[in-house]
């Protein structure tokens, strides 16, 4: 084993969830679902990377049991997975099984895409989808019982906790973010009211799940419909956001950044998860350009190398900027990554053929 990596491999407890080590596979929507049902082709994904040293597992967006929550998104993504119903219910247990059954920890990521969801599309065409500025009191209070019951379903089939997908522009950070929320009501105006909803979320997810049963929550500042977007511009404002969903029972901040090293305000070299970590005291994730030279948007456009860029995770986390890595294209492209980081082997070169296969 790599000597300088010990601390990424060593254990993390958060109540009764405890990690082998500090890997975590960050949210990735793969599409293999059709009619959001996961099959034994996404539990060999998922267990293959659990027993290949991955600590955590959070999975795909998986659709809250409401009627706008998934359709096509912004890419077109489509067989998106669900987590109600029996169909999928049955599906995500044998992922679950499969994942413990090697060792590993799994959490779904429960996704609602508001107005990113193209309107008509499957699997309920006829739903409207959902923006701050066209949502009445009567869907807000549907969408969060959606995810309150998503939740409950998650703790049923034995997830080991539960994440929230609250960052990148989908409903609940079109509630937080001052671009996409303009209402001057009691769920838009300043940053408190404008973080009401996803602290409601939390507050009924937290009494579906009941204590002790973790609660993972995604934030980012930037946005699929802008890169360059701030939901806070100063530590003060974030601190809004993230005291709030604490007492509401969030327990990790997963901080999803496009490079994880980049400087998160100016006058310190601190990323955002190591402004959230020591704003909340929660333990949070990073995730963010680790083991490739460009990141995810980059990745697409130009030409990309895989690297080893854990010299500076190490460096950060020693300083104590984070709890747990998360990685996105290195799992999706490399299932063997995490055990070829602790011997020191060469990863798997970057192949964008591999989003369209699951293997
Ligand atoms: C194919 C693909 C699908 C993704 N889907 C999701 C998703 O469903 N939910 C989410 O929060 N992030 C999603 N992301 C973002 C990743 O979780 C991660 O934050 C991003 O890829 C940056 O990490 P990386 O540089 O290690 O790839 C996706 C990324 C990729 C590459």
């Amino acid at each position: 084993m790599r000597n300088d990596l010990g601390p990424l491999f060593s254990p993390f407890a958060c109540g009764p969830l405890v990690l082998a080590n500090r890997f975590v596979m960050s949210p990735m929507t793969r599409q293999f679902s059709p009619g959001g049902v996961p099959g034994e082709n996404v539990a060999a994904y998922y267990a293959r990377r659990a027993a290949a040293g991955v600590g955590l597992i959070i999975t795909e967006g998986v659709g809250v049991d409401h009627p706008a929550a998934i359709g096509h998104g912004s890419m077109g993504e489509h067989d998106i997975p669900v987590l109600h119903g029996h169909g999928a219910l049955s599906g995500w247990r044998r992922v679950v099984d499969g994942v413990h059954a090697v060792g590993g920890k799994i959490m779904p990521q429960l996704w609602h895409m508001g107005g990113i969801r193209q309107e008509g599309t499957p699997p309920h065409p006829q739903a409207p989808s959902l923006d701050p500025y066209n949502v009445t009191d009567e869907d807000i209070v549907a969408v969060i019982a959606a995810f309150a019951r998503s939740a409950a379903n998650a703790k049923a089939v034995g997830f080991d906790g539960v994440a929230l997908h609250g960052a990148h522009g989908y409903l609940i950070d079109s509630f937080l973010w001052a671009a996409t929320n303009t209402c001057n009501d009691a769920w838009g105006g300043d940053i408190l009211r404008r973080t009401r909803f996803a602290t409601e979320v939390v507050q009924a997810v937290r009494t579906a799940v009941g204590p002790g049963f973790p609660i993972v929550f995604r934030l980012s500042q930037w946005k699929l419909q802008d890169y360059e977007a701030r939901l806070a511009e100063t530590p003060e404002q974030l601190a809004v956001i993230t005291d709030s969903l604490s007492e509401a029972g969030v327990d990790i901040f997963d901080v999803s950044t496009r490079v994880f090293s980049t400087p998160a305000f100016a006058g310190s070299e601190m990323g955002l998860a190591g402004w959230v970590r020591r704003l909340s005291g929660k333990a949070v994730i990073t995730v963010g350009g680790i083991g490739f030279d460009r990141e995810l948007a980059a990745s697409f456009a130009q030409p990309t190398l895989a690297i080893d860029n854990l010299d500076e995770v190490v460096r950060r986390f020693t300083a104590g900027e984070f709890d747990l890595v998360a990685l996105g294209r290195a799992l999706l492209m490399d299932a063997e990554w995490v055990n070829k980081a602790r011997e020191g082997k060469p990863f798997a070169p970057f192949d964008l053929s591999a989003y369209a296969r699951l293997d």
